[in-house]
């Protein structure tokens, strides 16, 4: 129906309906800016509102409008020519102009038309010719134009599918029995007449012939009063929806004591509506006693000018109003609260099913209303300033009251205490629904206990102060609870546990900055905590709501992470919890390359994401490597390489500590040299010489000359080997024949894997072929081959180079300390070792071999087979 979707008062105001303005209402997708108006709507619709014409702009019409907005301008006429060419026209708009012509075939050509509206011009005449051929019109709207009555015409009567009608001006100044005759046949939905503020006459049986669902009067009768009487009168005996009377006095407050509203009694109407005008006591308690035996269950009085009668009487409970059933009561925007102690008493409240106080700003709710209002199952008290103290008083007994009451709105005022309202509240049984919306609830809360009754479940504090503190101060028993914009920064885990049967919760809009970890809700379907402050949610966040179905998360500064990401995944996946703001409400915050991208294309990729298969894929890389290198070892070798490089590395190793330790360790001979009795005479002539006489000698040591005598030989070898930095073994196909030197040669290789293997020096007397030896000299084949040897040079120009190579392989002679080392020297009876003193002097006479012990030397070296521990060989002096 039309009706129903347009504001009542609308008719008044001169709007026009939205079902029929299905042009305006649906965006705009092309538009076009060639003349004053805006084309729209594929041409249309023309908007050319408020753009100071004087004139209809025709020519820039194209010719499919079917919709033309020319309001607020300053059209002074309307002629032929203006909407000839639109055959299309369904709608036009012409109020708020200064219309006072409209030629007589004006819209001829608009047969189509169904909504005009010339509200708010200057017609001085209903222009009931122009609008004779518009058979299909169903709205039309022409009060407030300056006729000086309202009498239609009779080609009214074909408008047969008008539906909508308002009428009339400031300069009717009454209404006449056969104004309206000509519309007796039609069913309209809304009629609307407006006479001048000074009623002059009104004849009866004008509205009798009306046939309307919404009736509205916008007279005032502050000059006749009586008029109420007649017109009510005419009205009795059909059925309406609304009856609205705007301004019935305007100017004066009717003090009279004949009773102009006896005739509500025939009114059948849902609703009666008194907006604007003065009413006092006087004359709402007419119209109450009145509504009391009448059918009308829904009384509006708004923007009423309410003031007390100084005249009344108060006789008691007789003068009062006890049987008001209604209902609905709506008290809007009264300017004096008074008007709720309407005759001192509150005893019209008892058996109101629904009361509504808005915009009243009462300070005080005394103690004997809560108990007047048995019947009340709803109390609206919002957009009323009430404060804590004006709605609970402490000194009064609220046990029993409300008996009835369900739903209790408190919602925008300036209650601060959480704690109060639940005192107010708990002895009202049956209340359900408690709206505390928009309020200060927690401004000055102090940690009190609340009590609450056991059957709120529905509990609105949306747009409040709350913080964590008022957990503790809600309800349990609700299975609705909206804490919207209530500046909460935490969640109490607690609450919910408790609160078994919260199936929907809102928690939109506030300050939450992390989602608890163990947050329990067991019933909880639907939870919107969209607009907040937390970044981190993930498939963890919710596993404790079973129930869970519906949520709202988006607006929120989002880390864009996996965890979000696989969260978005899982539940659209899983498709148990709905993402009801999914994805246009979900950006990226942070990491600052993703700030403002939406999180639906944010896609960190699989692999950084799934724990399983990053294991997976480590666990598989691994076990890849580990299988090459093992066949690479099995391939190359390597752990032969790897030893050899653990060897060299230790080798050097044990050269630096050597080189370190070089400077305590001393030794008693630069080299040892080792060599068979039959190279004796190349080592005496031409060795000795060349290291020992010469500026920087060499101190060397052979057996020869430096064994001390007397002592096992085996100790003079190792004793010496030991002492001696180098060890020189002198080659030669008679040493290798040595037994003797090849144990020096043991000795020497057990130092020299003690130290370092430079300290062995081959030389090489006479070429030996590695491969010819026999096995038994696997060492010294060993050596020749991986060491480098120094080889004798048969060529005498070659010898020197022979020479200088030794000299380089044996070092500087200076590095051992001459000034500590100590010298063994034999006394002249020399039977027995002696380490001579620091200082003394090495003698010369001293390297003398003594021939004895060479022999004894050169036996042992030659012919001994086996080395026997046991077997001690004196070297005997002398
Ligand atoms: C309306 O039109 C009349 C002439 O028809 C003119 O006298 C009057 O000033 C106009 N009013 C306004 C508000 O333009
Ligand atoms: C009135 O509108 C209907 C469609 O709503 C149309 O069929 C009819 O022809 C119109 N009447 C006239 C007189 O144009
Ligand atoms: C039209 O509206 C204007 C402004 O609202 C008002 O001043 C004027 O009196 C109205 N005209 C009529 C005829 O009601
Ligand atoms: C109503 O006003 C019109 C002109 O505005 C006039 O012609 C007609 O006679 C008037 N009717 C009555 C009954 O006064
Ligand atoms: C109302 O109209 C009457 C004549 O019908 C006149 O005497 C009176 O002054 C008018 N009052 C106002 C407030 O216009
Ligand atoms: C309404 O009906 C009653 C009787 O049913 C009758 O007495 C009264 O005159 C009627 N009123 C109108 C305005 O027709
Ligand atoms: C309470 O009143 C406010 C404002 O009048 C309204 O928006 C809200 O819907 C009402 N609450 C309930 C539960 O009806
Ligand atoms: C809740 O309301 C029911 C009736 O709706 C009533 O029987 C019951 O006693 C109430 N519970 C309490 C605790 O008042
Ligand atoms: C999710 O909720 C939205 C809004 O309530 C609704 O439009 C949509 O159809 C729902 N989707 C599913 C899969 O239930
Ligand atoms: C984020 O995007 C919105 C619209 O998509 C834009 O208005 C806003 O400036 C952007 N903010 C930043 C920081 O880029």
């Amino acid at each position: 129906m039309i009706w129903k979707l347009m504001p009542f008062s609308a008719l008044f105001l001169g709007f026009v309906s939205s079902t029929s303005s299905a042009a305006t209402s649906s965006p705009p997708t092309t538009s076009s800016h060639e003349g004053p108006c805006r084309i729209y709507n594929f041409g249309l619709s023309a908007d050319c509102s408020g753009r100071q014409l004087t004139f209809v702009p025709w020519r820039t019409f194209p010719i499919t409008l079917k919709s033309i907005d020319l309001s607020y301008n300053r059209l002074q006429a309307i002629s032929a020519a203006d909407f000839q060419n639109l055959p299309q026209l369904r709608r036009l708009l012409l109020q708020y102009n200064n219309i006072s012509h409209i030629d007589d075939d004006a819209f001829k050509n608009n047969l189509l038309l169904e909504t005009l509206n010339i509200f708010n011009n200057s017609l001085h005449e209903i222009p009931a010719s122009p609008l004779t051929s518009l058979l299909n019109l169903t709205e039309l709207y022409m009060s407030n134009n300056l006729y000086r009555n309202a009498t239609l015409a009779n080609s009214f009567s074909r408008l047969v599918r008008l539906k909508v009608l308002s009428m009339g001006g400031p300069l009717v100044m009454g209404l006449r029995k056969n104004d309206f005759h000509p519309i007796k046949n039609i069913q309209l939905e809304g009629f609307a007449i407006k006479c001048s503020s000074n009623l002059s006459y009104y004849e009866k049986g004008s509205l009798e012939v009306i046939q309307t669902k919404n009736m509205g009067f916008d007279m005032a009768i502050d000059q006749r009063p009586k008029a109420l009487e007649d017109m009510l009168h005419d009205l009795g005996n059909k059925t309406f929806r609304v009856i609205q009377f705007r301004n019935l006095f305007e100017f004066t407050y009717y003090n009279l004591k004949d009773d102009i509203f006896q005739n509500l009694k025939e009114i059948r109407a849902d609703q009666l509506i008194f907006h604007r005008g003065k009413f006092n006591e006087n004359l709402l308690r007419m119209a109450l006693l009145n509504l009391q035996v009448t059918l009308i269950k829904r009384l509006r009085l708004q923007y009423i000018d309410f003031a007390r009668s100084p005249t009344f009487v108060d006789s008691g409970a007789g003068s009062s109003i006890t049987n008001l059933k209604l209902d609905n009561l709506d008290l809007w925007y009264i300017s004096n609260p008074d008007v709720l102690r309407f005759d001192w008493r509150f005893t019209w409240l008892k058996k109101i099913k629904k009361l509504s106080i808005q915009h009243v700003y009462f300070n005080s709710v005394p103690c004997d209303s809560w108990t007047e209002m048995d019947g009340v199952e709803l109390l609206d008290v919002s957009n009323n300033r009430l404060n804590n103290d004006f709605l609970y008083n402490k000194q009064c007994n609220y046990r029993n009251t409300m008996p009835n009451l369900h739903i209790f709105n408190l919602s925008t005022n300036d209650l601060t205490s959480l704690g109060y309202i639940s005192s107010l509240t708990k002895e009202f049984r049956k209340l359900e629904v408690l709206d505390l919306s928009n309020n200060k609830l927690g401004s000055t809360e102090q940690t009190v206990n609340c009590v609450w009754t056991q059957n709120i479940t529905r509990f609105i504090a949306h747009h409040n102060q709350l913080t964590s503190k008022a957990f503790p101060c809600l309800p349990i028993t609700v299975n609705y609870l909206d804490l919207s914009n209530c500046n909460l920064d935490q969640l109490d885990n607690t609450y919910f546990k408790r609160a078994t049967n919260l199936k929907t919760l809102w928690l939109s809009g506030n300050k939450i900055k992390f989602i608890p970890s163990k947050w329990e809700s067991p019933s909880l379907q639907f939870l919107a905590m969209d607009g907040n402050s937390f970044g981190l949610i993930s498939k963890a966040s919710f596993q404790h709501m079973p129930q869970l179905s519906e949520l709202k998360a988006g607006n929120n500064p989002y880390h864009c992470t996996c965890e979000l990401h696989t969260f978005v995944q899982d539940t659209i996946a899983k498709g148990k919890i709905n993402l009801t703001d999914w994805p246009w409400n979900y950006i990226c915050y942070h990491p600052e390359p993703f700030l403002n991208t939406s999180i639906s294309k944010y896609f960190p990729g699989e692999v950084a994401c799934d724990i399983r298969l990053v294991i997976i894929i480590c666990v598989a890389t691994t076990a890849t490597v580990v299988l090459i290198f093992v066949l690479i070892c099995y391939i190359f070798n390597l752990p032969w390489y790897t030893k050899a490089t653990y060897q060299i590395i230790r080798a050097k190793y044990r050269a630096y500590k050597e080189n370190q330790a070089g400077e305590i360790v001393n030794f008693n001979y630069h080299a040892f040299i080792s060599y068979s009795h039959s190279d004796a005479d190349w080592v005496r002539d031409q060795l000795l010489p060349v290291l020992e006489n010469n500026k920087n000698p060499y101190r060397l040591c052979i057996h020869e000359r430096d064994f001390m005598p007397g002592r096992w030989i085996i100790d003079n070898i190792i004793e010496n080997i030991e002492s001696s930095r180098k060890v020189i073994f002198v080659l030669s196909r008679h040493f290798v024949n040595s037994e003797w030197c090849n144990y020096e040669l043991y000795f020497a290789q057990q130092r020299a894997m003690g130290k370092t293997f430079s300290d062995v020096i081959l030389v090489v007397k006479e070429p030996i072929d590695p491969n010819s030896l026999p096995n038994k000299y696997c060492k010294l084949k060993k050596m020749l081959s991986t060491k480098t040897y120094l080889e004798w040079p048969q060529q005498v120009n070659q010898q020197p180079f022979f020479w200088a190579q030794l000299r380089s392989v044996l070092g500087k002679p200076t590095m051992t300390r001459e000034g500590t080392n100590s010298i063994r020297s034999r006394t002249s009876s020399g039977r027995i070792a002696v380490i001579g003193p620091l200082a003394e002097e090495r003698m010369p006479d001293a390297a003398i071999p003594d021939e004895g012990n060479i022999e004894e030397i050169q036996n042992v070296c030659i012919h001994r087979n086996d080395i026997e521990l046991e077997d001690r060989i004196h070297i005997e002096a002398n």
